[in-house]
């Protein structure tokens, strides 16, 4: 068998793990194994290089992809599908593994559903928002790398009796804010779930202050934005106003805009953070490695047992597959009551 890999959308730690697993126990079943470059794109234009076990070697422990990326859309290029069909044909490719969040997904799936190409899909997102997995891998790695970096603010911020805000990644959902919030001890945790109150947001700071705690953490999803009816922050702020090829806005620059509001409204001094890209780079924590390791080894069975159309995904303890269809187009969300119980008791504490 002749089989096609590619790692599409935001990188994120793992990535090289479910590489090698593919080939490590591709290799065994005495399968050719391509890596498209780039994601869609090198698949729209030919471009791939041979793997095998010497290529993967200990890769399990680099961030990142070997097979780089990109958030090319093969539905918004002219011909887009009739030159995918032209490299897979060209290439004899049996199979086309796609490691991706929900748009590289989604090329899979429409691919499969509307072209009968065999593409089997691997779920990768540091936000671990897609529905189909209960863990995405990445997402342990930057919340460690979240949780770290407010370890060390906590003790800046408590130096110079300051406020400072932290943004973090999340595009959709709240997920490493609040993990990491939580573990990092911020003080105050704000995601796209649960619309905040900026009124709230001071009072809790002051009266932080008044209790003889001089100085506070508030964590912030990038896309967190202001409840309903307030006169601030109605909606996410972007960094700019361009989407990318699947129509995601590009966000960033919450926590500025929170600093500016938060010591004009409390006169205590403010500074913010924004850890950005920090958190999807570096090393994968073992959980990633084991988990992206687990998920590569289960598509190569899923490739064995002719599961096409169809989605490694971790359902509690074990790994399963499930149609790419029920797996794409849906966000998992942080319930509000995860929120009530883990967040809303420690406000301000
Ligand atoms: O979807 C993963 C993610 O890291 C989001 O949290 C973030 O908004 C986005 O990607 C950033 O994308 P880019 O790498 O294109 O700036």
């Amino acid at each position: 068998m002749r089989i096609g890999v590619l790692t599409g959308g935001g990188d994120c730690p793992g990535l090289n793990a479910v590489i090698r697993a593919i080939v490590i126990n591709g290799k065994r079943e005495g399968w050719d194994i391509l890596g498209f470059n780039d994601g869609w794109a090198g698949v729209l234009n030919n471009k791939w290089e041979e793997l095998n076990e010497e290529k993967v070697e200990g890769i399990h422990r680099e961030g990142g992809t070997i097979l780089h990326t990109s958030r090319t859309n093969p539905f918004k290029e002219e011909n887009g599908v009739e030159k995918i069909k032209d490299t897979l044909n060209k290439n004899k490719i049996d199979c086309l593994i796609a490691i991706g969040g929900d748009d590289t997904l989604g090329v899979a799936n429409r691919l499969y559903k509307e072209e009968g190409i065999k593409t089997i899909g691997v779920p990768k997102t540091i936000d671990n928002d897609l529905s189909a997995t209960d863990y995405t891998f990445g997402f342990d790695t930057a919340v460690n790398i979240a949780v770290e970096a407010m370890d060390r603010l906590h003790t800046t911020a408590k130096s110079h009796h300051r406020v400072i805000v932290v943004e973090i990644m999340g595009r959709h959902t709240g997920w490493i804010a609040l993990e990491a919030g939580v573990g990092g001890g911020a003080h105050i945790i704000l995601i796209p779930e649960v619309p905040f109150d900026i009124d709230k947001v001071c009072e809790t700071l002051k009266k932080r202050y008044e209790e003889g705690k001089t100085y506070s953490i508030v964590a912030v999803a990038e896309g967190a934005k202001a409840a309903k009816g307030s006169k601030f922050l109605t909606r996410e702020v972007v960094k700019e106003e361009k989407t990318d090829a699947f129509g995601n806005i590009i966000l960033g620059g919450i926590a500025r805009v929170l600093e500016k509001e938060i010591e004009k409204r409390t006169g205590f001094e403010t500074r913010s953070v924004t850890l950005g890209h920090i958190q999807r780079g570096g090393r994968p924590s073992a959980f990633d490695r084991f988990l992206a390791t687990r998920f590569g080894v289960k598509a190569v069975q899923m490739v064995k047992e002719g599961k096409y159309g169809e989605t490694a995904a971790l359902r509690g303890t074990k790994i399963v597959s499930v149609p790419l269809e029920e797996a794409v187009g849906k966000r998992k969300e942080v319930p509000p009551e995860l929120y009530e119980e883990t967040v809303t008791p420690f406000l301000g504490k």
